[in-house]
């Protein structure tokens, strides 16, 4: 006998993390400007976020901006952060209908302060919320989170509050920017690139990667489902022998 599940049964993970990537390839294909893309990716983040939450994830992380995109042309990343702006405000009331509570990872250095009052308001305002967490990853690099990790303990040691040999995987965990969020069982990336793209780099250890060939604007409840109908075919073995 099998002990393989029913192909047709969705398994829901604890976490879920999406690269949300191929909007400019998206709206390229559809012979618009990139930023068509990026507004229609507005759409698929609302579908995946109440899906998410509707389900019973417990946490869905959204690579929404990362430390890299920086380096995009400046009127992209205006565009970016106005859709982001908009998607703050206008989702409370969704997010609060669904018990969504919001967190942010990333740098804020270099968020514009309305970026950051309005992320600020959103992650209060939904703060008493138990239902899923929401992780938006703006500003956000993996290996740009674990030297502000390090920088964090170093500066306990030298203050005489943690010793060396208590750094350990817990200690390390903690000082990330967002310990609470427990570590992907899932990491999905759309339009079909197979990278990391600097992702969560300490979280994704043991993460089932599922890639879609879909892009970012197109991918809504059945490709979520899809993912997850994968995800239920997955053997875990975390290194052991089963
Ligand atoms: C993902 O879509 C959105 C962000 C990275 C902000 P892209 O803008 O990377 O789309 P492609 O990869 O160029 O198609
Ligand atoms: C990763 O996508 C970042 C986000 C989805 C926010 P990119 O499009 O920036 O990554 P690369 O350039 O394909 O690695
Ligand atoms: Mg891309």
């Amino acid at each position: 006998m099998s002990s393989r599940r029913d192909d047709s049964e969705p398994v829901v993970p604890r976490s879920v993390a999406v690269i949300m990537d191929g909007n400019g390839r998206w709206a390229k294909r559809a012979g618009l400007e990139r930023i068509r893309g990026h507004e229609r990716g507005i759409d698929a983040v609302r579908t995946t976020v109440t899906e998410c939450a509707q389900l019973g994830v417990e946490a869905l992380t959204l690579y929404a901006f990362s430390e890299e995109n920086w380096q995009r042309p400046q009127r992209e990343i205006d565009l970016l952060f106005k859709l982001l702006l908009r998607f703050l405000v206008d989702e409370r009331p969704t997010l609060m209908r669904n018990g969504v509570r919001l967190l942010h990872a990333g740098r804020r250095e270099r968020l514009a302060p309305a970026v950051l009052r309005t992320l600020d308001e959103t992650i209060a305002l939904t703060a008493g919320n138990t239902g899923m967490l929401l992780c938006l990853a703006i500003s956000y690099g993996g290996r740009q989170e674990l030297v502000d990790a390090m920088q964090s303990l170093a500066r306990r040691v030298a203050a005489g509050e943690l010793r060396p040999e208590q750094i350990d995987d817990a200690a390390i965990r903690a000082a990330l920017y967002q310990p609470q969020v427990p570590d992907p069982d899932l990491l999905i990336r759309t339009a079909g690139e197979r990278r990391i793209s600097n992702f969560l780099l300490w979280q994704i250890s043991y993460a089932e990667i599922w890639v879609s060939d879909v892009c970012w604007p197109d991918f809504g409840r059945e490709q979520l489902l899809e993912a997850f109908r994968d995800y239920g075919r997955r053997v875990r073995k975390f290194g052991k022998v089963l």
